[in-house]
């Protein structure tokens, strides 16, 4: 398979809520197999279908990077069961290149969902792990990170964001 191009801040389609998969067909794992392709070549910890303009509720981690015992995981119509706590931390978004903001989010959170192999699973984790699930989720949804932010936060960093939206 291969890379894909990642879509940009400005296009509306990460704004739209994506559909769910009925089925782990060839089109399926060709398209996790994009994913992975794409998120290694662009160094990120997670990637929704989204982002590479599919809008089916799927989405992939690689935690390796930041941890040693983390491996790729694969998350099919993923659902979250419940959340606990707040942490705040700096997050980025492949979708919004060079921009980074401090965002509040539960540091614990039980996600459900379906596997390649069409198997469910259910995991418990917390810490940047949660946060990487809880991001990728939003992007199903079509929320984006910086709809976290505070309404001042979001009026500094305008000027950045119409400048993502230009690149595009
Ligand atoms: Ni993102």
């Amino acid at each position: 398979m291969a890379e894909r191009p990642i879509v940009i801040y400005g296009d509306p389609v990460l704004r739209k809520i994506s559909e769910e998969i009925t089925e782990i067909d060839q089109e399926v794992k060709d398209l996790v197999s994009d994913l992975v392709d794409t998120l290694k070549n662009a160094q990120g910890l997670g990637l929704s279908a989204v982002q590479i303009g599919v809008l089916k509720r799927l989405f992939i981690l690689d935690l390796s990077a930041v941890d040693l015992t983390a491996s790729l995981k694969v998350f099919v119509n993923p659902e979250i069961v419940a959340v606990e706590g707040e942490e705040e931390r700096e997050e980025g978004c492949l979708s919004f290149p060079g921009l980074y903001q401090n965002i509040v989010r539960p540091n614990k959170v039980k996600v459900r969902a379906t596997d390649l192999d069409g198997k469910k699973f259910e995991m418990e984790v917390e810490g940047l792990k949660a946060r990487a699930i809880l991001h990728e989720y939003d992007h199903l949804e079509g929320k984006l990170f910086i709809d976290h932010l505070s309404p001042m936060t979001r009026t500094l960093i305008r000027g950045r964001l119409k400048k993502l939206t230009q690149a595009s």
